[in-house]
């Protein structure tokens, strides 16, 4: 330890801990105590602002037209996108996405995924992954609906830090039960999605009839996230650790839920986006009470976080973007300047101009 270092050590908790990280969590890292807060604001102008998005506000097109693709809400300079999905009603038409593998996560409503390897139905609070070049279709089984929809062009895997504590692959991970695997009468819909648009296709018959899995493993599975256990530091907590990731670590998917240990220190994330979804309480998150608020802070923006020692418990979940976000117009409708501390809604100005 250097003499600076040394003598400027208090005793107890340093004050206002500030972390400097690249690589996410994962890479260098430079810790310093300020003798303030550093993570206010008063005013701002310009796009690469703090911002909270009620994912229930947004206008979701395929809430009233069956046949609209989700809304998207937010796109990324490495083409990862997310969108919001009301879908009340069954998919009219079969998809399938050739550039793009897509995460959905179900926060509200219960849903049957029709699939290339069968049925799988999916819950609140569970992740399902639909990998690109894999035909399927959604028939919502509530009436009431809502799910986060992430593309990404790279691969996405599941990739806890170790084989076997974060997830129980055994027991959690569920796959497509290929004998249930209810096809259409013909003629069928098909539409796929490239970087340029979508071609429709009349098929004869269903494509995604089924005789048996014979080889290989089948690529779709959907996890809870109360099923992910957070990674945690006894006794004064450290970083989270991510449980899914891009094969070009563009996107990396860490439950963010509540965990015991300190408070986060201050946080300047060289290389990520940092997008906090709370899925649900009873607990509070900082200053988010209320179901599906993503919380996001774009990279380099200081931020300190709420407590995430919680006696109650809440679900959340992040994503790391390394891809700088920027919300669209339907997101940006849906969205309110934040204060980054607490996560609340800023107090602060936002001035018009400079590419808002
Ligand atoms: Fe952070």
């Amino acid at each position: 330890m250097s003499t600076e270092i040394a003598a400027g050590r208090p005793a107890g908790p340093p004050p206002n801990p500030h972390l400097w990280s690249r690589d996410g969590f994962n890479g260098d890292i430079c810790v310093t105590s300020r003798p303030y807060p550093i993570v206010e604001y008063t005013d701002v102008r310009g796009p690469h602002v703090p911002q909270r998005v009620d994912l229930a506000s947004v206008a979701a097109a395929d809430h009233t037209d069956a046949a609209a693709p989700p809304t998207i809400i937010a796109h990324s300079r490495t083409d990862a996108t997310i969108s919001v999905s009301r879908r009340i009603a069954p998919t009219p038409f079969l998809w399938r996405n050739a550039e793009n593998d897509e995460l959905h996560f179900i926060q509200e409503g219960e849903f049957d995924y029709l699939t290339d390897f069968g049925f799988m139905h999916c819950s609140p609070g569970d992740f399902a992954y639909i990998p690109r070049a894999v035909t399927y279709r959604v028939v919502p089984t509530t009436t009431s609906a809502l799910r986060v929809i992430v593309e990404t062009p790279s691969q996405v895997a599941l990739k806890p830090p170790a084989p076997f504590g974060m997830i129980n692959f055994a027991r959690d991970v569920g796959r497509p039960d290929p004998g249930r695997a209810p096809a259409l009468d013909g003629p069928v819909q098909l539409l796929v999605k490239s970087f340029d648009g979508v071609t429709e296709y009349t098929l004869p018959r269903d494509p995604m009839a089924l005789n048996a899995i014979i080889g290989g493993s089948v690529p779709v599975w959907r996890l809870n996230l109360a099923a992910i256990q957070p990674l945690t530091y006894l006794t004064h907590g450290g970083p989270p650790d991510s449980f899914a990731e891009t094969a070009d670590r563009d996107l990396l998917f860490y439950t963010l839920s509540a965990r015991s240990g300190d408070r986060p220190p201050m946080h300047h994330n060289a290389d990520y986006d940092e997008l906090i979804f709370y899925f649900r309480g009873p607990g509070e998150y900082g200053s988010i009470t209320a179901p599906g608020q993503l919380a996001w802070v774009p990279k380099s923006i200081a931020h300190w976080g709420p407590n995430e020692d919680v006696p109650d418990g809440y679900l959340a979940w992040l994503i790391e973007s390394t891809g700088t976000m920027r919300l669209t117009p339907d997101g940006a409708a849906a969205a309110q300047l934040m204060e980054t501390g607490e996560f609340g809604v800023s107090n602060a100005t936002r001035l018009p101009g400079a590419g808002e």
